[in-house]
């Protein structure tokens, strides 16, 4: 349905992603690392004699371009004007792109047929959020099939209907009025794994049919509801559609969830609202079963530092359940976990290794039980706005594995809890690479490393940084992954910013000159680099991971085992949801 035009996938080799960096040309921009990746689109769905036709073709964001589309010229908020030049003559379009998850990508345009040949021109067409909510451009939608990362594997996304559910559904094709499923005797969960729906039609007029849904992303429409994209792995012809848009809503008094589906991998096909699409479900929450009676008879105090929402961490003062832990799929066991405030808006657990059907106290809370293993680090979603940045100012380095590339970090002067990073040629300044925004969430000391943790605003991930402050002009910091990693010697190995201004200074210099824009109006994505700008190359960066399974199988490296904290949390029971995405 829109006229994308196939290339072919030999275009792309993952070394490209490397080289492209280097080659500044005036009226170039990139494509932050997390929107990079190669995707699937729909390009046709025909209806043929033999049933519908789902097309995709492929669609590839290199750190540089979207080949075919274009190379990137310009951007701004969430507008990019990408330069075709495969005409002979430079033709320029405008897209809206937004990022929903590592995995979905929604671009709005006025249509890939139209093509201006000035930037000024192009300008002109990008799409408003008026058009964009009375759907009067183009929609497309990017699934991402192929990671630029080792594997490849794109990542797991936890899926917001979480728990078990029966359900009814309907095909509203216009052919019959009957409804499929009436009974709510089907099933879904997204059981053992949280990435993935399960679905068991039971008692359908097409008889008995199992389905596995892998979550891909979701997000709030600029129509203010909210959005579910999915992938049927198990489809392998073009006969069925492969990925699906969903439309879903929850109602909060009986956590009842309405769901429904476009007729193919549009969000707009069909699709109305969450009671108004091509197939319509209805989902009534299982009850899970109650807790046993030792739980309930356990009555403890809880420290209220831990009460709140946390990013994959819920934990509910008002039911106070000793040490009993349960997850999305109803499976709850006895356990031991450690937490540890590192600050307002911070904390760190471990759980033990050994959960237990029983209750057992010296038994699951035994010294072993945390042995080898490694600290979470979560972040609270609604921060106190109390903690500041490790520094204040401004520096700036040079990127330890690119001597080419400068970095520089800044701490907003007027709000403390913000930092602005960027990195650009150090011949050049105003060739900008990357630029991120980091929300300081707090930071401890540890062993003579100061762990700060951020939540990135620009993309919406949590990031750790280790940091040694040499003295209040020289510090050394070096990206920690998404729990604070231990062990790492930022000295040794991360970069050496220099403060080149305090923020008195800043602010006398903006007296002198125009006032720098206003951090509000700031673009809502950034220029991006493909290299990890904190970290020299030959370093391992940890992998992102889902850091909220609940262990059972031992990490490696070595961690001294808790004493009389566990024993302090004994008298702090808690019940935890513990939501595991893989
Ligand atoms: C669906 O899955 C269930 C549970 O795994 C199994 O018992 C049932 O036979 C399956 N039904 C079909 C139609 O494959
Ligand atoms: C609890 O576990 C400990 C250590 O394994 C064991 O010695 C004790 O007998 C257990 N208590 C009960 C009531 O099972
Ligand atoms: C947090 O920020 C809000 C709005 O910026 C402000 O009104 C409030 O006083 C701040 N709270 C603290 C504790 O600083
Ligand atoms: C620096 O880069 C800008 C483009 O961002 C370019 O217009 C300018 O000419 C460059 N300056 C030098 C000295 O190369």
């Amino acid at each position: 349905m829109f006229p994308v035009r196939h290339h072919s996938s030999n275009t792309m080799k993952s070394l490209v992603v490397f080289t492209v960096f280097f080659h500044y040309v005036a009226g170039v921009c990139y494509f932050p690392v997390e929107y990079q990746g190669i995707f699937a689109t729909q390009s046709s769905v025909s209806s043929l004699s033999q049933g519908t036709m789902h097309q995709y073709s492929q669609v590839t964001i290199l750190p540089d371009a979207i080949p075919v589309w274009g190379v990137c010229h310009t951007k701004f908020e969430n507008n990019v004007i990408l330069r075709d030049s495969t005409g002979g003559e430079d033709c320029y379009r405008c897209f809206h792109v937004s990022l929903h998850s590592g995995n979905v990508i929604q671009i709005y345009t006025e249509g890939l047929n139209k093509c201006y040949s000035s930037e000024t021109a192009a300008l002109l067409t990008c799409p408003t959020l008026h058009a964009i909510k009375t759907r009067r451009v183009s929609e497309i939608m990017l699934y991402k099939s192929r990671s630029f990362t080792q594997d490849g594997l794109i990542d797991r996304v936890f899926c917001p209907i979480n728990g078990r559910f029966h359900f009814t559904y309907d095909v509203n094709d216009g052919t019959e009025s009957s409804v499929e499923c009436p009974e709510p005797s089907s099933e879904l969960s997204n059981c053992p794994r949280g990435s993935e729906l399960q679905l068991r039609f039971r008692r359908c007029s097409f008889g008995e049919l199992n389905m596995s849904l892998r979550c891909l992303g979701d997000w709030r429409g600029h129509d203010g509801q909210r959005y579910l994209a999915l992938w049927d792995p198990a489809v392998t012809t073009h006969n069925q559609p492969r990925y699906r848009c969903a439309m879903y809503s929850v109602d909060p008094a009986t956590q009842k969830v309405y769901l429904s589906f476009s007729i193919d991998a549009t969000c707009t096909n069909h699709l109305h609202g969450p009671w108004d699409g091509y197939e319509t479900m209805e989902l009534f929450p299982l009850t899970p079963p109650s807790p046993p009676s030792v739980v309930l008879t356990t009555a403890c105090d809880f420290p209220r530092w831990t009460e709140g929402a946390w990013q994959h961490l819920l934990i509910d003062a008002r039911e106070l359940f000793a040490l009993y832990s349960t997850n999305q799929c109803g499976e709850d066991e006895f356990t031991c976990i450690w937490i540890k405030k590192r600050a307002v808006n911070v904390i760190e657990y471990q759980m033990g290794v050994s959960p237990s059907k029983v209750y057992n106290a010296s038994r699951i809370c035994s010294d072993d039980v945390f042995r080898g293993q490694t600290w979470k680090t979560q972040g609270r979603l609604s921060p106190e706005n109390l903690s500041g940045c490790p520094i204040t100012g401004e520096y700036t380095g040079v990127i330890p594995d690119a001597t080419e590339l400068c970095a520089r970090l800044s701490s907003d002067c007027s709000d403390p809890q913000h930092m602005h990073y960027t990195v650009s040629s150090c011949r050049n300044a105003t060739e900008v690479y990357e630029e991120r925004d980091y929300r300081c969430l707090g930071q401890w000391s540890e062993g003579g490393v100061m762990y700060t943790f951020t939540h990135r605003r620009d993309v919406d991930t949590y990031e750790c940084f280790a940091g040694v402050v040499v003295n209040p002009n020289e510090i050394f910091i070096i990206e920690a992954g998404t729990s604070c990693q231990r062990g790492l010697q930022p000295l040794a190995h991360g970069m050496k910013l220099v403060r080149q201004a305090t923020c008195s200074e800043i602010q006398a210099r903006m007296t002198s000159t125009p006032p720098p824009e206003d951090p509000s109006s700031r673009p809502s994505w950034w220029p991006p680099t493909t290299k990890n700008p904190w970290v020299k190359k030959n370093k391992q960066t940890p992998l992102p991971e889902w850091n909220n399974e609940i262990p059972r199988a031992a990490h490696s490296s070595g961690s001294d085992a808790p004493h009389s904290l566990v024993t302090s949390l004994l008298a702090a029971p808690l019940l935890i949801l513990l939501l595991a995405a893989s």
